[in-house]
């Protein structure tokens, strides 16, 4: 009963949402969703499923839920100025400007903070900064941009004050010129179509529930989005084990590059 109720439900958020809970950690996700049904006055899965999507809100805060919209400004400082000091000059002298995406971009802090980064690096230079996400909900709040303290905690006073403006109830809104740098798109990592010339890719704390298959399913994607020499940069804790048999390089942990002189495409 149980397991004919879970893939009942599973059919009602793909035909909804597109969202395929085949492609995620099953015991995690289900962990999950149960916890939230046990909360409820609802039995089953089904039973809950159909009530959250009588409306807008609280089908929006159900998917908020299960995609982990959590983010800040420059996470992980330490990987930010590795990006900002050597990845990112190593890669404009081949590229001087660059393509870059922010995949799984949440709330927008990641290409924001891409985007202050490029702006202070080359002021003049436009470079091109896709920012896509599942949660529709989500890219909204990104392009509104704006954001409470602690999601910007890491962002430097200097920075505060050049990039943002404040806005009410104590929160901050990005400037409309870092803004008009990004380009917000909807995309399912796990079903959309990839676009290709890349220089520089990340994704970062997005795949914690995916499968094995769809992680090695996405890495190769990415490495055929990629240019040669372009880089993939991955969340603190997603380190690519079998990055070698997928093609990658890598010279330090988490940025995987694409090698410059491989000719062949993964399929
Ligand atoms: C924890 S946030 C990561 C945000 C940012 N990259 C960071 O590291 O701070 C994970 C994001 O991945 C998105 N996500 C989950 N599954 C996805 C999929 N199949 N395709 C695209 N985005 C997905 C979620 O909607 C969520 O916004």
């Amino acid at each position: 009963m149980e397991d004919k109720d879970w893939e009942t439900f599973k059919q009602k958020l793909k035909q909804k949402t597109e969202i395929d809970l085949n492609l995620y950690k099953e015991a995690q996700m289900k962990r999950r969703i149960l916890n939230l049904v046990q909360r409820s006055p609802h039995k089953t899965f089904v039973a809950y499923f159909d009530a959250v999507s009588k409306t807008k809100e609280e089908f929006a805060e159900f998917i908020e839920y299960l995609t982990i919209n959590v983010s800040e400004f420059f996470r992980n400082a330490d990987k930010f100025s590795k990006l900002e000091t050597e990845i990112i000059p190593n890669l404009m002298k081949t590229s001087p400007r660059l393509s870059i995406w922010s995949a799984g971009c949440s709330i927008g802090a990641e290409p924001y903070s891409l985007a202050i980064m490029m702006k202070e690096l080359t002021p003049s230079t436009r470079h091109r900064i896709l920012a896509t996400d599942l949660d529709v909900e989500i890219l909204a709040k990104a392009r509104r941009g704006v954001y409470a303290e602690n999601e910007i905690k890491a962002v430097t006073k200097d920075r505060l004050q050049k990039y943002f403006t404040p806005a009410p109830e104590g929160k901050f809104a990005i400037k409309p010129d870092i803004k008009s740098m990004i380009e917000f798109r909807r995309h399912n990592l796990l079903k959309d179509r990839f676009e290709t010339g890349f220089d520089l890719i990340l994704c970062r704390n997005v795949v914690i529930y995916f499968t094995e298959e769809a992680k090695t399913q996405l890495y190769t994607n990415f490495f055929n989005s990629l240019k040669p020499g372009g880089i993939l940069f991955v969340g603190a804790t997603e380190a690519i084990l079998n990055y070698r048999k997928l093609g990658y390089v890598s010279s330090q942990p988490f940025f995987y590059e694409k090698p410059k002189t491989n000719p062949e495409t993964k399929k």
